[in-house]
């Protein structure tokens, strides 16, 4: 299992030495959340913060939209050369379009999904993703309840990818812990975000071992 820890829940205050504990850590990619007040109901970091946070880690960025003019934000990102940008799926009327820009950038596509949303809405998106990030809350703030329907709906997007013959990643995001760790593997999940569980624990470095 890949982790990527959410600097959502990092301290703010000391970010670049929190990055850097993460990645001592163990961390495989950093999560960067992104919320313009619009879209979710809290407004985070832009590029400048962003810009910082990609100085103080080696590993690459993965970079969460959760906006609702996604072409603006993904010009404003993919200059910090971002490994993923990921956008949400209901608030895109041209996904198809949207997925060749991010590639055009030299960035790998993804596209999230809330917890209501079906893996159905991206059946045809597909071939054309390097991750699908599927919501275990409902986005917009760290530190919320696994929502446990995502295991069943990570185990139907992954019987999707197999039967398409894709290469598609699966990410999950949002209350994960060493409890539901061993059912989201199970189910065919290859990346977890993990806020809380990481940076609210003494030890980072136990903490992403456990997940792994
Ligand atoms: C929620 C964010 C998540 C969140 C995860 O909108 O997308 O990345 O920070 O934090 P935890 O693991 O605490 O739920
Ligand atoms: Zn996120």
């Amino acid at each position: 299992m890949l982790v990527a820890p959410s600097i959502l829940s990092a301290d703010f205050g000391r970010l670049s030495e929190e990055i850097k504990a993460i990645c001592e850590a163990g961390c495989d990619l950093v999560h960067v959340d992104v919320m313009d007040g619009h879209f979710v109901p809290n407004l985070t970091i832009g590029p400048v913060v962003v810009n910082a946070v990609a100085r103080a880690t080696t590993k690459p960025l993965d970079v969460h939209l959760m906006v609702e003019n996604n072409t603006f934000f993904v010009d404003l990102f993919a200059p910090l050369k971002p490994k993923y940008i990921s956008f949400h799926i209901e608030e895109e009327k041209h996904p198809h379009r949207l997925i060749q820009k991010i590639r055009d950038y030299g960035i790998s596509p993804a596209i999230t999904l809330n917890p209501h949303t079906p893996p159905s809405t991206i059946e045809y998106l597909l071939e054309d993703l390097d991750m699908v990030l599927l919501m275990s809350v409902n986005p917009g703030f760290g530190g919320q309840k696994f929502i446990p329907s995502v295991i069943e709906k990570s185990a139907r997007l992954k019987e999707m990818i197999l039967r398409q013959n894709a290469k598609t990643l699966i990410e999950v995001d949002g209350g994960v812990n060493n409890h539901n760790v061993k059912a989201l593997r199970d189910a065919g999940v290859d990346i977890v975000v993990a806020g809380n569980y990481v940076f609210g624990a003494s030890d980072y470095k136990s903490a992403i071992d456990s997940l792994k």
